[in-house]
């Protein structure tokens, strides 16, 4: 018992480690919050881009580097700038696109509630393939 319960702190701290899922942050209800980013997002594999780009890889691929999809301006200029797609760039992006990349296409007014953000990251994680 005392094995299975350090086997379990050791995964844990793994986790916390490599920076996978909120542990806070629920994929199921991500994925109803999701609904809100559907009319412009997909997230499966080789998924159209439609207003917005495809997500999938969103975690891996860096900023504006869906091939295929333009971008408008501010977007490739954060990508120019060095801006990551992570946990922590995306919570913040998503509160206020406007604000954390001004002059971006993106039109979605933001996600107010933290939770809510870290619910749908979570999903995110799991969905465009960052998280097996
Ligand atoms: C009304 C359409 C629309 C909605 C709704 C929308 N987006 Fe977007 N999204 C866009 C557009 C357009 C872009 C490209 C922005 C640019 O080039 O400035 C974008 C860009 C993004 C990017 C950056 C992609 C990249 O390749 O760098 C992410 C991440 C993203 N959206 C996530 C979301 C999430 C999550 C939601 C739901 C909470 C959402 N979006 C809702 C239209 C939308």
């Amino acid at each position: 018992m005392k094995a299975i319960l350090s086997g379990m702190a050791v995964l844990a701290l793994a986790m916390t480690v490599s920076g996978a899922a909120y542990a806070d942050g629920d994929a199921a209800k991500g994925e109803k919050i999701f609904k809100k980013c559907q009319a412009c997002h997909t997230v499966e594999k080789d998924g159209p881009n439609r207003v917005g780009p495809n997500l999938y890889g969103i975690f891996e691929r860096g900023v504006a580097a869906e091939a295929g999809y333009n971008y408008s301006a501010a977007m490739k200029k954060k990508a120019a700038e060095g801006l990551k797609w992570n946990d922590d760039t995306l919570l913040a992006y998503l509160e206020k696109p406007q604000a954390y990349v001004p002059g971006t296409n993106m039109t979605f007014p933001g996600l107010k509630k933290e939770q809510d953000r870290k619910d749908l990251i979570a999903y995110l994680e799991k969905a465009t393939g960052h998280e097996k």
